[in-house]
């Protein structure tokens, strides 16, 4: 559409929901049939999302609907039948895979806290866009696997960065070269899920770990967000340096009168 919007037959091709409600978006995965499986819609789709994002939204939930958080690439895509609308999937080069991470990428944004809510199956892409978000609450069902290399491929959804960030080069190499599942309890562990609970409770968490981060001042859960992200690159001295940088401001917007 000529104003960017993303209409609802495009939306049905991408397999997504989303839903606005004031400071807090719901991206829902929205094709349980076939667990939630992503083609190159979905990614472009989730990409214009993060585009067109209203500028007051804090929080932006994603979620898979039915059993499986996602099963990850559209496994017809590898078929020569493929998936009605859908570009065959055939030799690439940067920029389109570039199109495609752009779906990712912007669930980082410092303006934005992002949660994943995982239940059950996260393969493949599907385990990357989990690791795309800020934070992960799984249920306790959870099945994490990176399944990309058994398919003669890597991760290229941007999700090789944080899985190392995560849990670790050796550990991060273990996971892909051998694509295994990961359940809850390990997932918790490692720090693949910030929080593990109950299936029938994991709605409730989230909803629980939303109203938190919305009772943070805004500019002050910004601050918190770049502070923290940008810490593993620095020294000592240089993030002590950011938090000044942070704190300062802060303190100036506190005293202003309201
Ligand atoms: N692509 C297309 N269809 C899929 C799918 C996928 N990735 N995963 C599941 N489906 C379909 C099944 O074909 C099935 O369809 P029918 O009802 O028409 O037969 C339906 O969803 C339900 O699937 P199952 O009966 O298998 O459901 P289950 O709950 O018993 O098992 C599952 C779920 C373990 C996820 C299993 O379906 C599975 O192993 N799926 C394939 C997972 C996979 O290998 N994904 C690729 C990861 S690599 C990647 O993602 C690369 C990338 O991003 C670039």
């Amino acid at each position: 559409m000529a104003d960017g919007s993303i209409t609802d037959a495009e939306f049905e091709q991408a397999g997504l929901r989303l839903a606005v409600d004031g400071p807090v978006a719901t991206i829902t995965l929205a094709r349980p049939e076939r667990r939630n499986a992503l083609t190159f819609s979905t990614w472009r789709t989730l990409a214009r999302i993060g585009d067109t994002l209203p500028g007051d939204v804090r929080v932006v939930v994603v979620r898979g609907e039915g059993p499986a958080f996602s099963a990850g690439i559209d496994l017809r895509l590898f078929t020569a039948e493929g998936v009605p609308g859908e570009d065959a999937l055939g030799p690439r080069d940067e920029d389109f895979i570039h199109g495609l991470q752009a779906g990712y990428l912007w669930l980082r944004r410092p303006e934005i806290v992002s949660i994943a809510a995982v239940q059950g199956h996260a393969i493949g892409g599907g385990f990357q866009l989990a690791l795309a978000c800020d934070l992960r609450v799984a249920a306790d069902d959870v099945k994490f696997a990176m399944k990309e290399p058994a398919l003669g491929i890597v991760p290229d959804l941007s999700g090789t960065k944080p899985l190392v960030d995560i849990v670790g080069v050796p550990r991060a190499l273990e996971l892909c070269l051998t694509a295994r599942t990961v359940h809850a309890e390990e997932a918790a562990r490692l720090g693949l899920a910030e929080l593990v609970v109950p299936a029938a409770e994991l709605g409730k968490a989230v909803d629980d770990l939303v109203a938190a981060i919305l009772a943070v001042r805004p500019s002050t859960a910004v601050a918190v967000k770049r502070l923290l992200r940008e810490a593993p690159g620095n020294t000592l001295e240089q993030q002590a340096a950011a938090e000044r940088r942070e704190q300062v401001v802060l303190l100036r917007e506190l005293s202003e009168p309201s």
